[in-house]
């Protein structure tokens, strides 16, 4: 059966260890760009209606907020099924220790019984966080395999990392 891939990367201004720099691709997207290529999954992107703040420090601060009243950010499309799938790869940023509120959004939305769930996270030093938490909740039903974990300014050298992890 094919395999997909779930997740959520936000272009604009952010901080590559310790510099603020602007990126046109967000880090988890060129992992998730990886992974298809590397296993010819399909891949599926978390958008939200509203673009959050290019400018970091807006973000950070939309992001908080979002985090503090647990919302439930609108999408521009939602996946409605996984049928077609066995392993869901799911990759996001680590935003204030957790997945982006956004992907709670969409993985609610779907039946991960049965599903095998390859979690993958970029990160500017927290890794996961509770992140492995919180997908156990939101994905239950699946197993969850070992998860990857790459800091966002590695992501351009982490293509062989991301290769021995796909095949396990
Ligand atoms: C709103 C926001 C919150 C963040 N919170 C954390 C955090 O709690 N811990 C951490 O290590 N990095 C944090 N970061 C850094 C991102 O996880 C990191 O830059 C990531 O690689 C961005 O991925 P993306 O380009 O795919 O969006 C945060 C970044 C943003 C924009």
């Amino acid at each position: 059966m094919s395999e997909l891939v779930i997740y959520f990367s936000r272009s604009g201004e952010n901080y590559f260890g310790g510099v603020l720099k602007n990126i046109e691709k967000g880090n988890t997207e060129v992992i998730a760009e990886y992974i298809q290529e590397l296993k010819g999954a399909d891949l599926f992107k978390v958008e939200t209606v509203i673009d959050y703040p290019a400018d970091y420090m807006e973000c950070i601060d939309v992001a908080k907020k979002e985090k503090t009243v647990a919302a439930r950010p609108k999408i521009k499309k939602t996946l409605k099924s996984i049928a077609d799938y066995d392993t869901v790869y799911i990759g996001f940023p680590n935003w204030w220790g957790t997945l982006p509120m956004a992907m709670f959004t969409q993985l609610e939305e779907l039946d991960f019984t049965g599903k095998t769930v390859k979690p993958f996270v970029t990160h500017e030093g927290s890794g996961f966080g509770s992140a492995i938490k919180d997908l156990e909740k939101l994905c239950s039903g699946a197993e969850i395999k070992p998860g990857l974990s790459i800091p966002g300014a590695d992501v351009y050298d982490a293509k062989d990392k991301v290769a021995l992890w796909v095949r396990d």
